[in-house]
C-alpha cells in the first residue's frame, strides 16, 4: 500500500456553531497528501480523539471573547494517533506509532514538536487517546492537585466519560474510595465494573438520596467534569474542608448553562460554613508530570490491571456526528473515530486487542 491507494481528506470548519454543535457546521474536503521536507515526517492518521473542549475552540467567541475565533475553513484541530509512513526526520522512523495534535484529517506533516511515541505497553494505538493520553493525563494532573489521603473519598461527575473513567481507574489503583455520577443504568453498571465503589444516577428522581447514601462521611474532593446546575445537589454532601476541583464545565459549552438558578449564594454559604475550597486546574503546562504518568499508566494497562474503555466509530466523516453525540447522547468510555486501518508497517493484531 502506498500514496496511490490512499484516500486523503480533511474536515474543515464550515461555520461557527450557533448554540448546539451540528454535523452541518463541518465539511469533508479532499486534499493532496503533503510531502515531508527536511526534518519532517508524514503521519498517516489511524484514529482521532473526540473531545468536548473542541466545542469551545470552534465557538464564534471562544472563552467569552478571550480567544480569537477559529477561521472558517480551518482544518478542525484535535489529538490523533497515526503511523509514520514517510520520514526525513532523524529521530522518527517509518512504522513508528505516534500521538499528537494532528487534526481531523487522514494525513499530517510534523517536525516532531508535541509528538509522543506511543508506548507499546498500551496495546492498541487508540489507547493513547484514552487513559494513555490526554484524558488519562488530565485525570492524573487533577489527582495531583486533589492530593487525596488514604481513607478519603472522591466524588466524580461525568464519571463514565473519558476523564472520569481514567479517574476511577487511577484512584482504584491507589486504594482511594471513589463515587461516580453518571446518567442512566447502563453507565451505573459500567462504573461499578470499572473502579467505582458506588454510583449516583443524576437522571434518577432520588439522585440526592443516592448521593447521601453513597457518601455517609461526605466527599473530600469533588472532581467536577461538567459544572452546571448539579452543583446545588453536591454541596450538601461535601465533607468539611473539602475541595471542589473544577476540571471542566461541559454542561455550559454549548452556551446554555441550563441552570435556571444561581448557585452562587449556596456555594458561598458552603465555603463559609464548611470551609470548602474551590480550585480549577488544567493539564496544560504540566509536562513535568508526563514521564511519571506514562510509566504508571503503561504499567497498569500493560499488566492488565486497567482495561482502557473506548467507544470506537468508523470513518473520518463520522467525526462531526461523534462530537455532537458527546453532548446529546453520551456513551461510556472515550469516544474515538478510526479513520484508517494500519498499513503493513504496523501489525494489525495490535488493533484487534481493543475490540
Ligand atoms: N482541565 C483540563 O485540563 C481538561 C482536559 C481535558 C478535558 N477537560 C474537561 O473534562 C471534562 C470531561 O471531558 P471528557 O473528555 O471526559 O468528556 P466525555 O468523555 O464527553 O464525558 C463527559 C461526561 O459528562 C457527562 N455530561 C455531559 N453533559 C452533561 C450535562 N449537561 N450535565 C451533567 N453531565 C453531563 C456525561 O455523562 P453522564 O450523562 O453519564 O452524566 C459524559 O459521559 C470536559 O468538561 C472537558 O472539557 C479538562
Amino acid at each position: 500500500m502506498g500514496r496511490e491507494s490512499w484516500t486523503s481528506q480533511r474536515i474543515a470548519l464550515r461555520r461557527h456553531p450557533d448554540g448546539r454543535v451540528s454535523p452541518t457546521d463541518f465539511a469533508v474536503e479532499d486534499q493532496p497528501i503533503p510531502q515531508p521536507g527536511d526534518g519532517e515526517f508524514l503521519v498517516r492518521i489511524l484514529a482521532v480523539s473526540v473531545d468536548p473542549m473542541l466545542r469551545i475552540f470552534i465557538d464564534p467567541a471562544p472563552m467569552a471573547g478571550a480567544m480569537p475565533p477559529m477561521p472558517v475553513g480551518s482544518t478542525v484541530p484535535g489529538a490523533a494517533v497515526g503511523e509514520i509512513v514517510e520520514t526525513r526526520h532523524s529521530d522518527f522512523a517509518i512504522g513508528d506509532i505516534v500521538e499528537g495534535r494532528f487534526g481531523w484529517q487522514h494525513f499530517a506533516l510534523s517536525n516532531g514538536a508535541g509528538v509522543n511515541r506511543v508506548d507499546a505497553r498500551l496495546g492498541a494505538p487508540e489507547n493513547a487517546l484514552a487513559i494513555g493520553g490526554l484524558p488519562g493525563f488530565t485525570a492524573y494532573a487533577g489527582l495531583e492537585v486533589a492530593d487525596l489521603k488514604p481513607g478519603q473519598t472522591i466524588l466524580v461527575s461525568g464519571a463514565a466519560g473519558a476523564v472520569g473513567s481514567a479517574v476511577g481507574a487511577l484512584v482504584k489503583a491507589r486504594g482511594i474510595r471513589a463515587v461516580g455520577i453518571a446518567g442512566g443504568e447502563e453507565k451505573r453498571r459500567y462504573l461499578l465494573d470499572n473502579g467505582y465503589d458506588a454510583v449516583a444516577d443524576r437522571l434518577a428522581p432520588d439522585f440526592k438520596e443516592q448521593l447521601a447514601q453513597a457518601l455517609p462521611q461526605g466527599a473530600n474532593v469533588y472532581f467536577d467534569n461538567v459544572g452546571g446546575p448539579m452543583l446545588a445537589d453536591i454541596l450538601p454532601v461535601m465533607a468539611p474542608g473539602g475541595l471542589i476541583l473544577v476540571c471542566g464545565l461541559m454542561a455550559g459549552y454549548q452556551g446554555d448553562e441550563q441552570t435556571g438558578r444561581d448557585n452562587l449564594p449556596a456555594l458561598l454559604r458552603a465555603i463559609m460554613f464548611k470551609g470548602l475550597r474551590i480550585q480549577a486546574f488544567s493539564q496544560y503546562g504540566k509536562d513535568a508530570l508526563r514521564p511519571a504518568f506514562d510509566d504508571e499508566v503503561a504499567e497498569l494497562v500493560g499488566s492488565g490491571k486497567v482495561k482502557p474503555q473506548l467507544h470506537i466509530e468508523q470513518g473520518l466523516e463520522r467525526l462531526p456526528h461523534a462530537l455532537a453525540g458527546l453532548f446529546e447522547r453520551s456513551v461510556p468510555g472515550k469516544v474515538v473515530v478510526r479513520v484508517a486501518e494500519p498499513s503493513d508497517a504496523v501489525p494489525t493484531k495490535i488493533f484487534e486487542e481493543s475490540e
